[in-house]
């Protein structure tokens, strides 16, 4: 079966919802960090450091960090779903350091750090993407395995949701969007039956999307040659071009040299190799231009006993450069 169903037997993609870990007894289960004791390895903070969580999430990165910071210590996380701002705001409420939560999207860092009289950072992280709760959270729209209004705004101020994208532009700019941000190599036929189905009627929801994804694809014949769902290129691609995820990281990249500290750090956890190869890129020019020393010579990744309790740590890649 395509469409809302989950593939018997495959690997799950980072858009795979695995229902068992997101709802336990009725509730909606914490996001697990990823790549938490590599990190904790890698970065170590002094009690009075400020550290910059470019993606708070539920907090669970800034938590552990911050309980080794003391009074003096700063966090300042940014995130931008408002939600997930209250939800770190009430998982971080017992650290003794101050915190501070943005609901600004991370391309204004520099602009939002000076406003709040904060000039450099001893560690910044960005853990890219999305939290487990977003996927099944029906106001994201971003999930093909369970119906929803098709969306994928994760900052709801944003104008333009994944449905304007799929109904409104030309069966080109759809084949090429899908080519470059999903890498699908089926782009031009997916794009072809979507200008097809909105003929007849919008489409509104990820399930009627996800459908004429797997249709265009021949799904499911060959769905057994395929360790992803069909349809999760063709949300990847959509979900970065809705929340333009590639631009906002380059300028967090650019803005980030002239905010770390002598010896700071920044790390980067990426789940696609487009936002991946942005890192490795950048980190190698500032090493380059002499402003970053590389620590992470290779991507860190998570082990076999990380994905297996958290499956979204399988495609994660951690990259860690320090500043000279
Ligand atoms: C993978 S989660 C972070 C989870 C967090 N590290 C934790 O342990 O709880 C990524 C978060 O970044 C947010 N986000 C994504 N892109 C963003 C951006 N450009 N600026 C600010 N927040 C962003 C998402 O809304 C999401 O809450």
């Amino acid at each position: 079966m395509c469409g809302l169903d989950r593939i018997e037997g495959t690997a799950p993609s980072e858009n795979t919802i695995a229902s068992a870990d997101l709802i336990v007894n009725g509730s909606a289960v914490e996001h697990i960090p990823v790549l938490a004791e590599t990190l904790a390895e890698q970065i170590s903070l002094p009690p009075d450091g400020v550290m910059v969580d470019a993606t708070i999430g539920h907090g669970g990165h800034s938590f552990l960090f911050g309980q080794n910071l003391g009074p003096e210590g700063v966090i300042v996380g940014f995130d931008v779903d408002k939600n997930a701002i209250h939800r770190a705001q009430f998982n971080l409420k017992d650290l003794s350091c101050k915190v501070i939560l943005i609901h600004s999207n991370f391309s204004q860092i520099s602009k939002q750090l000076h406003k709040e009289g904060i000039e450099k950072a001893d560690f910044i992280l960005a853990d890219l993407g999305v939290c487990s709760a977003h996927l099944a959270d029906v106001e994201m729209g971003l999930s093909f395995l369970v119906d929803m209004p098709l969306d994928m705004r994760i900052d709801k101020r944003l104008k333009t949701s994944a449905a304007d994208i799929i109904n409104n532009a030309d069966e080109k700019s759809l084949a090429d969007l899908i080519y470059r941000f999903g890498q699908d190599r089926g782009s031009r036929r997916i794009a072809r039956f979507i200008v097809g189905a909105r003929r007849s009627r919008p489409i509104a929801t990820t399930g009627q999307l996800a459908a004429i994804v797997c249709k265009a694809l021949g799904q499911p014949q060959q769905k057994r040659k395929s360790k992803i769902h069909p349809a999760t290129r063709t949300f990847q691609a959509l979900r970065i071009a809705v929340n333009n995820e590639l631009e906002n990281l380059e300028k967090l990249l650019t803005s980030a040299p002239e905010l770390l500290k002598k010896d700071g750090r920044i790390t980067v956890i990426s789940y696609h190799s487009l936002e991946d190869r942005l890192v490795k890129n950048d980190f190698k020019h500032n090493e380059k231009e002499g402003i970053y020393r590389i620590i992470t010579k290779k991507p860190l990744v998570p082990s076999r006993e990380e994905i297996a309790g958290n499956r979204r740590a399988r495609s994660a890649k951690l990259r860690i450069a320090q500043r000279q």
